[in-house]
């Protein structure tokens, strides 16, 4: 039996074992995955254990991404441009071959499950970190009107945008502080790390009422959705379809075949809001 694990430290709330099971009886295949909690500076020990012992595909996720990035033999064109990753397939060489699928996993999400238009929009994106990083190029392939980053440390905001902006010269991408921000976003996205923190207040309410609003954390995390929808937001969405999307673009990678994501997302959605 092939089998997979997801990579992170905390791990034990990870749903990637729920949903691959899922997606695998679906597809009538038969596979294992677990979740293996790697300790703070053992990624690369950890990962070649596993492979040793016949892992032949991980999920990786916080805070390990950009490790994995950098211990992979070969890594796609949407991971080197996030320097982060979160699907590695273990070839037939034993070689270790990155990709990042939460950009696609975003998109597929805001447009497919949600309705919500990217293309010739403006956007906000709230953070620099390895999440902005991840999904800003999918969002930047749908061709907004505009995409806008802001962050607390400006410098870092700024540096994410030079970057960007280099690989999508034709893309109108700017940087702004917090205290700059106005209405004139149609669609504003959370991709900070600040998620069970408590209650979120880095915003003026004018920038997201009366927007449609994404929070890239889910359910008790996603403090940004819940502030945005007490504010006024016209549309107020967590991450779950999210991680249900990247995960199925994960899947198709191991076994060449997209699952349906819809009766799981239900499934899921249900049981978080319980
Ligand atoms: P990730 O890989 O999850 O994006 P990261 O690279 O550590 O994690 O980035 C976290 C992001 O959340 C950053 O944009 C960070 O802002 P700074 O660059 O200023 O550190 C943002 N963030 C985290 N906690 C925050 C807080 N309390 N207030 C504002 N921004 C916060």
């Amino acid at each position: 039996m092939n089998k997979y694990s997801v990579l992170g430290n905390p791990i034990e709330h990870s749903l990637s074992p729920q949903i691959h099971q899922f997606f695998a009886q679906e597809s009538g295949l038969v596979i294992s995955y677990g979740r293996q909690l790697v300790p703070l500076g053992s990624f690369n020990e950890s990962i070649e254990l596993l492979v040793d012992s016949g892992y032949v595909g991980f999920n990786v996720t916080v805070p390990f991404k950009e490790e994995a990035y950098k211990r992979v033999h070969s890594s796609d064109e949407i991971s080197s441009e996030a320097q982060a990753v979160n699907t590695i397939r273990v070839d037939s060489a034993g070689e270790l071959n990155g990709f990042n699928t939460d950009g696609l996993g975003l998109t597929r999400d805001l447009t497919h499950r949600h309705g919500i238009s990217v293309t010739n929009t403006n956007i906000l994106i709230l953070g620099a970190g390895g999440a902005t990083r991840g999904v800003i190029g999918s969002l930047l392939g749908l061709k907004p009107k505009s995409l806008t980053v802001t962050n607390r440390t400006r410098e870092k905001g700024e540096e994410l945008v030079r970057r960007f902006a280099g690989r999508y010269p034709s893309s109108n991408l700017y940087f702004r502080d917090m205290v700059e921000l106005d209405g004139s976003y149609d669609l504003v996205i959370n991709a900070t790390s600040i998620g069970l923190l408590g209650v979120f207040d880095l915003l003026r309410d004018n920038v997201v009422k009366d927007k449609v609003c994404y929070d890239l954390s889910y359910g008790a995390g996603a403090s940004f959705a819940t502030w945005a929808q007490s504010v006024g937001a016209s549309m107020s969405v967590d991450g779950l379809g999210m991680l249900v999307e990247q995960a199925a673009e994960s899947f198709a990678i191991w076994h060449d075949h997209r699952p349906k994501t819809n009766l799981l997302y239900e499934n899921l959605r249900a049981e978080i809001d319980d």
